[in-house]
């Protein structure tokens, strides 16, 4: 076998390049990179509690506190990185609508901040039953919702 030409492989690396710039990756520095990846941070600790109001999970009220407390954490992270997009074209699944409604985006984020901070408020008391939680992740979970259906494609 022949080895691979210099110009061969220069050019395989061009192509791994091209199809790398192609395969529209979102760049993590990016204010839409950035948003993305505290959204996925958050489902990471709203997976479990919704696991668990499931029943898909075993209810644990040590895990249940600590994922909600992971949700306060990350309460703030998403917003700042919702700049005007411009000239951007990183792929995002972000409705014009968050521009022109800004009141009405900032509506959906207080409503959210309310709902993790009264699930909170609640799971610090000390959690030994899924019955005490219900009712405020229910309430998380709609917002979330509510959200997504306005402002996500
Ligand atoms: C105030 C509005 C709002 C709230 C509240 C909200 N989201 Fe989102 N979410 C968005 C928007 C907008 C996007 C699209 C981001 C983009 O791609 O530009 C999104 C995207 C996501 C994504 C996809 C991220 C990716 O990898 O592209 C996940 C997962 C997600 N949200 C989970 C959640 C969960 C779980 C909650 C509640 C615990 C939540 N969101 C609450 C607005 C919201």
């Amino acid at each position: 076998m022949l080895p691979a030409s210099p110009f061969k492989l220069l050019s395989l690396c061009v192509l791994g390049l091209t199809l790398s710039a192609c395969s529209n990756q979102v760049d993590p520095n990016s204010p839409e990179g950035q948003r993305q990846a505290a959204f996925k941070q958050i489902l990471g600790h709203s997976e479990p509690l919704g696991g668990m109001l499931l029943g898909r999970v075993a209810f644990d009220g040590e895990a249940f506190a600590a994922h909600t407390e992971g949700l306060v954490e990350l309460i703030d992270a998403p917003w700042a990185h919702f700049p005007e997009p411009g000239e951007s074209n990183q792929r995002n699944a972000s409705r014009p609508e968050i521009w022109s409604d800004p009141e009405g985006f900032a509506a959906a984020i207080d409503a959210y901040k309310s709902a993790v901070n009264e699930l909170a408020a609640v799971t610090r008391e000390g959690v030994d039953s899924l019955d005490q939680v219900r009712q405020p992740l229910t309430v998380v979970q709609q917002v979330c919702k509510a959200c997504h259906d306005d402002y996500r494609r």
